[in-house]
């Protein structure tokens, strides 16, 4: 087993609210790792946290081998993470290709004309390439998520960061989303996805988590977390008795 990060104990929070508690798990090269949990649980804050754009009060995180709990966040970009945000923030009046060729500038520390490769590579990977010269502020939402892909992919990440890129979409469009995450699993991605919509984490992640309060509920192969007891209860509102 060659595991890619592992967060051990961590402790994390905005100012003197502690939102993550004691968070522990680790993820193996090459899976799609699922999260799910409540509204609130932690989940976007530990994205934060895998970042550096907050820091830990107490706990080691572990990527690729190295223990990057006071690394900066450039450092973290550079060492091979990258996300998506929960709320897309593409320079709205920028085409598709200026976009991505920013981030693979920015966050890829490339000179420009191997961004530039970079750059088509990812619309390309992202289903976009057709629409490269087309402004972010034209797109539907789906193709706004997509564009959230491409950049993210545009820093040369080793393991990627969705956020909720599944949201709002309609039934066809999610199953276009999980096609493009299965097409950058089997590109050697490794890959972290929240999303609520349960059967698109069964179908996609080879293995969940369940966040509540901070920390780790349950985890494990996808069907047997969202069967149990503990994620009915917590997540989905069902009690024992029911
Ligand atoms: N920038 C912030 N400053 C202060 N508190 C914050 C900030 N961002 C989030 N929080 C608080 O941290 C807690 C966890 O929020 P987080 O966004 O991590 O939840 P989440 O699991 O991603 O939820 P959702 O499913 O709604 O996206 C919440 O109580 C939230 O109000
Ligand atoms: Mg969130």
């Amino acid at each position: 087993m060659d595991k890619i990060l592992e967060f051990k104990n961590v402790n994390a929070g905005y100012g003197k609210e502690q939102i993550l508690n004691n968070l522990s798990f680790y993820v193996e090269k090459g899976q799609v790792f699922g999260i799910i949990g409540p509204n609130g649980s932690g989940k976007t804050t530990m994205f934060n946290t895998l970042l550096g754009q907050i820091k830990p009060s107490a706990g080691t995180i572990l990527f690729d081998g190295a223990d990057i709990t006071r690394a900066s966040a450039n450092a973290r970009c550079r060492m091979g993470l990258g996300r998506t945000f929960q709320v897309p923030r593409p320079f709205e009046s920028m085409s598709l290709y200026e976009n991505v060729l920013t981030a693979a500038v920015h966050g890829g520390s490339q000179s420009e004309h191997a961004a530039r490769d970079t750059a088509l590579e990812c619309l390309k990977m992202a289903g976009l390439y057709d629409k490269r010269e087309s402004r972010a502020g034209e797109l539907t939402l789906l193709e706004r998520k997509r564009l959230e892909i491409a950049r993210a992919l545009g820093t040369r990440p080793t393991l990627l960061l969705l956020d909720e890129v599944a949201a709002g979409l309609t039934e066809l469009e999610v199953a276009e989303m999980m096609e493009l995450v299965a097409q950058l699993k089997a590109n050697h991605y490794t890959i972290i996805w929240i999303e609520h919509i349960i059967e698109t984490m069964v179908g996609s992640t080879d293995y969940l988590m369940c966040m509540a309060q901070g920390s780790c509920a349950v985890q494990g192969k996808p069907r047997s977390v969202i069967e149990s007891k503990e994620v009915q209860r917590l997540y989905l509102g069902v009690d024992d008795d029911e």
